[in-house]
């Protein structure tokens, strides 16, 4: 495997770039139980909106494609039980309930035509639609990547958040895709990486990242985001999201944002990447988003060494930041802005 390549289906089973390891060590671990790849997405060994839906795909095609139901009946049943098992993962990312329920239409129109004792078809056709899904992250990344681009400056530094790249997508990524597509595209670009306490995905994982492909970056500490935005000649901020409400509200990593509100103040234009996937039409605003709360061993922690006292701590892994302050929204269809009602509900038909 390529080493930014997060996830890949083999006949072996499904196989993960442990990236709770980067950067010390470049681990890949085979899943052959969707069991034990659920508990993988919750652990974090995979993680990014996009890429949990691409995980949870092919953890869905992995359990049917070895399941022992000998009926059509009992078949279902296990497809229920595979589902609820992923949707306990990860409650914040949308993609991961929007790959179930894909999977859940594919998997009632294939059964209506299926013989009750052949489950052959269903079990291809879903490694299929699997590897389909992948495909289609791929082909939505290269396209944001195109559209977000045009957005950036000729020159200059561009701030992100978290990790929204190759990692978090199993494609180029959706902020870094936008990033990477204006590098080659001949923008001289310093990308400005904020470390993401308190996961730290951004030192880790974004610095990781785009250390392998060559492309500058200065990594910073989060509270020095907005010193940068005040005095370092940042041209832009891009990020990813996890959901985007119908009204444009969007939910990424805790610390977007502050750094949404501080980009208002500076004047720097603050755009949002990511796939059509990842847009929630069926809620009408931010406050509806549920917020994942980590365990508080992510705070009191670092690789294992405690850093603070045995107190009281709170670890929400997203907030959500109000489309006022979103200059756009860059999806594999086109850029929506203001009023994103109207806008995201047009590129989602
Ligand atoms: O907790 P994580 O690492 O899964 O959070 C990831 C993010 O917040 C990303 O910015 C988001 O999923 C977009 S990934 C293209």
């Amino acid at each position: 495997m390529r080493s930014v390549e997060p996830i890949r289906w083999t006949d072996d089973g499904v196989i993960l770039l442990d990236q709770r390891r980067l950067p010390a060590e470049v681990v890949h671990i085979t899943y052959t139980d969707y069991r034990d790849l659920a508990a993988a997405i919750k652990d974090m060994v995979i993680r990014g909106a996009p890429a949990i839906g691409v995980a949870a795909s092919m953890g869905i095609a992995l359990a049917i494609s070895r399941s022992r139901a000998a009926t059509l009946d009992e078949l279902r049943a296990e497809f229920k039980t595979i589902c609820d098992t992923f949707a306990r993962t990860r409650p914040t990312a949308v993609d991961l309930f929007w790959a179930i329920e894909r999977f859940t239409r594919k998997f009632d129109s294939l059964a209506q035509n299926a013989a009750a004792n052949n489950l052959d078809p269903i079990k291809e056709a879903l490694i299929e639609e699997a590897q389909k899904v992948h495909r289609e992250r791929q082909a939505a990344d290269e396209a944001i990547g195109k559209f977000g681009a045009a957005l950036l400056p000729a020159s200059g530094r561009v701030m992100t958040q978290c990790n929204a790249g190759a990692l978090a997508t199993a494609g180029i990524g959706t902020a870094l895709g936008v990033i990477r597509v204006a590098v080659e595209t001949g923008h001289k670009i310093d990308v400005l990486v904020p470390e993401t306490r308190p996961y730290l995905q951004g030192a880790r994982l974004t610095a990781w990242e785009l250390h392998q492909d060559k492309i500058p970056l200065t990594l910073i500490t989060d509270n020095m985001v907005g010193h940068f935005l005040k005095t370092g000649g940042v041209g832009a901020i891009v990020v990813g999201a996890d959901r985007i409400a119908a009204n444009g509200d969007t939910a990424n990593k805790i610390g977007t944002y502050p750094m949404a509100v501080l980009a208002r103040e500076h004047k720097v234009p603050f755009f949002v990447a990511a796939p059509i996937s990842t847009l929630d039409l069926s809620i009408a605003s931010g406050e509806q988003i549920p917020i994942e709360q980590r365990p508080s061993a992510e705070v009191t922690h670092v690789h294992g060494v405690r850093i603070a006292p045995e107190v009281t701590v709170a670890n929400p892994a997203f907030d959500v930041t109000p489309s006022h302050l979103i200059a756009a929204i860059i999806t594999e269809r086109g850029v929506a802005r203001a009023p994103y009602a109207e806008s995201l509900k047009r590129l989602a038909k």
